[in-house]
């Protein structure tokens, strides 16, 4: 059973605790690219705050979104527009929304949000579940950090700075990532912690094969930089083949 770990501060911090997301460098790019697929439908799962719904609704895109955290999706529909995008909490591995879209898409890793190889199977089906014939699911994850990892060692630090420390722990036996944040805020400390199945492209493409859908394009990133060995993320877009049930 999914679990939210995103609570009221969380929501109300978001964009103070991860700015980096809120760059127009970051945001622009992924809602042309979500754009440039033509949808006039599209979902979000995860939707959160409506990072990336908000914009890609000011394009003309009626956006709908499936969000676990009440707190999230409160914070999505106060936002300016927030009313244009119809959001229903729940889980996104099992939430049925009453509609086919042209685009269902996940990004920021929340994938990896699901614990486990069978919640992630279902998100893929579910995802299979909204859209058309020849719709396109999109996902951006990142890529295992496991090559930074020496033998022994499980720990890898992502910040190290005087307002923010954060590192993941690697239980590669399970592949689960446990991420861990320390936050100075005014003054205060603030922690924040959440599990993660950290999940290579390729079991994600036999995740699509199950839904009954084929790859059809993997970047590095929005910008469509190609996937090379040397990525440490990856955005991919699978088609639901015609016929897939
Ligand atoms: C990393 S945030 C990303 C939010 C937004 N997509 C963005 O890019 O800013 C992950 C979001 O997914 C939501 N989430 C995690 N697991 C979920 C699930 N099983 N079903 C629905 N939402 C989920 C969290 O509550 C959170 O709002």
């Amino acid at each position: 059973m999914a679990e939210t770990h995103f609570d009221e501060w969380i929501a109300a911090h978001y964009e103070t605790l991860w700015p980096e997301l809120f760059d127009p460098a970051v945001i622009g790019p992924a809602v042309d690219f979500l754009a440039a697929l033509g949808p006039s439908t599209a979902l979000e799962m995860g939707i959160g705050t409506g990072r990336i719904a908000l914009p890609l609704s000011r394009r003309g895109v009626t956006v709908h979104g499936i969000e676990l955290s009440p707190a999230m999706a409160a914070e999505a529909r106060s936002r300016p527009g927030g009313h244009d995008i119809a959001i229903h909490v729940g889980d996104f591995a099992t939430a049925v929304v009453p509609h086919v879209f042209d685009v269902v898409y996940l990004v920021r890793n929340t994938i990896t949000n699901l614990t486990t190889q069978d919640e992630q199977v279902r998100a893929f089906r579910n995802a299979a579940a909204h859209l058309r014939a020849g719709g396109c699911f999109v996902v951006e994850n990142y890529i295992p950090e496991l090559r930074r990892l020496p033998p022994g060692v499980t720990t890898h630090v992502f910040a190290d700075t005087p307002d923010h420390f954060a590192y993941e722990r690697y239980d590669v036996a399970n592949q689960i990532a446990v991420s861990h944040h320390r936050w100075t805020i005014d003054g205060d400390v603030r922690t924040f912690a959440s599990p993660h199945r950290y999940v290579w492209p390729s079991e994600l493409d036999l995740m699509a094969r199950l839904a009954g859908m084929r790859l059809r394009e993997r970047w590095a990133g929005w910008d469509r930089t190609p996937f090379t060995a040397d990525s440490r993320s990856h955005v991919s877009v699978w088609e639901r083949s015609p016929g897939a049930e």
